[in-house]
């Protein structure tokens, strides 16, 4: 099969496609064939730095989600030809990711999809999704009475996060640091230009969904009114942790902060996904859509950072 293979710190314009055996199942696990595979901000951080870490497989197959069909389903009682989604638990990291025409990939992590959107449309949901519905739901206890607010919104997730909190019916405020992408997250309702600093220029805030991260998280807790709920959940601020956070000073009093990790992918939460999907009649958002021979262009259009919203890969 066809497959990228990465043992060192890769640029965009170094990607190749590489032949390779399909694996071969064991117990436990599935073959899966790819269909579609979204990129995704963390597989940047690990061809461009994380990928010399011990953790890290070598060669490994990057590519933490992707949806296909079951080839073979070793013990698993799947079909074979079932529509399925696969993301993370150690997915293009310590085990062979989606960069390829198979993966083959733990049971715990596959699941199976109700939905007849085309494969294109598909691609753009499991990792973006889970982890937008992760962070709206289980962390934020979104209802359509909030406010919310999003805090880097120029982003695949960023760009979810607003199409399904306006489908239930939430105010959104949605921000960006570029003037110029103001347009693209107008579907918010209200936009606000970000120069590290919301505190006092919105308001009303009942809930935050932060995507930049620790840079800004002080402010962000400042933001929202009392009550409120701050969920990080990004870092495209590329400051990953916060040396000398102050919980009693830098939390306002009756301000509550959680976080989400998409690692722990479930069946009931990818049913409850397509189930909203399909109830307001939505079509994941994607950027753009490239065929998996020019897997490198993609992959340069990810790193130049011109794509807005997901960049999908299609098989
Ligand atoms: N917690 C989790 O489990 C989890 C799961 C998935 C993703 N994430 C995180 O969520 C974030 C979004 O992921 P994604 O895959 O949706 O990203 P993505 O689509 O690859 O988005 C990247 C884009 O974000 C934009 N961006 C917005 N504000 C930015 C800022 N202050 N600094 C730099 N870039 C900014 C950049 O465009 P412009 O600068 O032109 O606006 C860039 O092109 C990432 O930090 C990712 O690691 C976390």
């Amino acid at each position: 099969m066809k497959a990228v293979l990465l043992d060192k710190i890769t640029e965009g314009k170094d990607i190749v496609l590489s032949e390779c055996p399909v694996p071969e199942v064991r117990p436990g696990w599935v073959l899966v064939k790819v269909k579609a595979f979204g990129l995704n901000h963390s597989e940047k951080l690990l061809r461009l730095g994380e990928i010399r870490a011990d953790y890290i497989q070598k060669p490994v197959i990057p590519g933490i989600e992707c949806v296909g069909e079951i080839a073979d389903p070793s013990d698993s009682g799947l079909a074979v030809g079932q529509k399925v989604a696969a993301l993370m638990g150690g997915m293009g990291r310590s085990f062979n990711g989606s960069y390829a025409e198979y993966a083959l990939l733990p049971q715990r992590i596959v699941f199976k999809i109700d939905s007849d959107l085309p494969w294109e449309a598909l691609g753009a949901v499991p990792e973006t999704y889970f982890t937008a519905w992760g962070s709206l739901f289980e962390c934020l206890h979104l209802t359509p009475n909030d406010i919310l607010l999003i805090r880097g919104a120029t982003c695949a997730l960023g760009y979810a996060a607003i199409q399904i909190a306006k489908a239930l019916g939430c105010k959104v405020v949605a921000t960006t640091h570029r003037e110029e992408k103001i347009p693209l997250i107008s579907e918010a309702g209200e936009t606000v230009l970000d120069d590290g600093r919301l505190t006092g220029k919105v308001h009303g805030v009942t809930k935050a969904l932060d995507l930049i991260g620790p840079r800004n998280l002080r402010d962000t807790l400042t933001a929202v009114e009392k009550g409120g709920i701050v969920c990080q959940t990004g870092l495209l601020g590329g400051v990953y942790a916060l040396n000398g956070f102050d919980p009693i000073k830098d939390i306002p009093n009756g301000v509550y902060l959680t976080g989400f990790f998409s690692n722990y992918p479930t069946q009931q939460v990818m049913d409850e996904i397509f189930a909203f999907l399909n109830e307001h009649h939505l079509v994941p958002t994607s950027g753009k859509v490239f065929d998996f021979e020019n897997i490198r262009e993609a992959v340069i259009a990810q790193d130049e950072g011109k794509v807005n919203g997901k960049i999908v890969v299609k098989l």
